[in-house]
């Protein structure tokens, strides 16, 4: 299960989003919002953000118009990991070096396909484990305020 959120400046893409879920076989949950009126991302983002965080689902992509407040807001949900992509290369290093489990993109930056194209890298790639599980765990660490060094 995918978990997706937008505000009304990402709203442009979650049809993009959407059909890209669905060619994949993919079951998604929808967060909210459907209307352009002018609303708050981060109620968007937690809500989504908490669907990950439990285990509800397993990831999440977030919309808005940058995708940069919609990531900031899911990431002070403990146990996200929330990045902001606009090119595959990046999308596909968050899941094999940082075990991404969130991606946030930004209808005012990016296209459809290129939305697409990111969305379908970041879904389809796996964690390498390893020394960066290492790193990982030092981030969650500092999530829980603990000493890493
Ligand atoms: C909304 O105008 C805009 O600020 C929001 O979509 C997002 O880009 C914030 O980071």
């Amino acid at each position: 299960m995918i978990a997706i959120a937008n505000d009304h400046a990402g709203l442009a893409l979650k049809p993009e989003i959407i059909a890209l879920l669905n060619e994949m076989g993919l079951e998604y949950r929808d967060f909210g919002t459907d209307s352009p009126e002018s609303c708050h991302y981060p109620i968007y983002a937690a809500r989504a953000a908490k669907a990950v965080a439990s285990g509800e689902c397993e990831m999440g992509i977030l919309l808005c118009g940058t995708g940069l407040g919609i990531a900031l807001a899911a990431n002070k949900v403990r146990g996200i990991r929330c990045v902001t992509c606009s090119e595959t290369v990046s999308a596909a290093l968050s899941r094999q070096h940082n075990n991404a489990n969130m991606l946030a993109m930004g209808a005012r930056v990016i296209g459809g396909e290129v939305a697409k194209a990111v969305a379908r890298t970041f879904l389809t790639t796996g964690f390498l484990g390893g020394r960066h599980q290492t790193r990982v765990d030092m981030i969650m660490a500092l999530e829980r305020g603990e000493e890493i060094e």
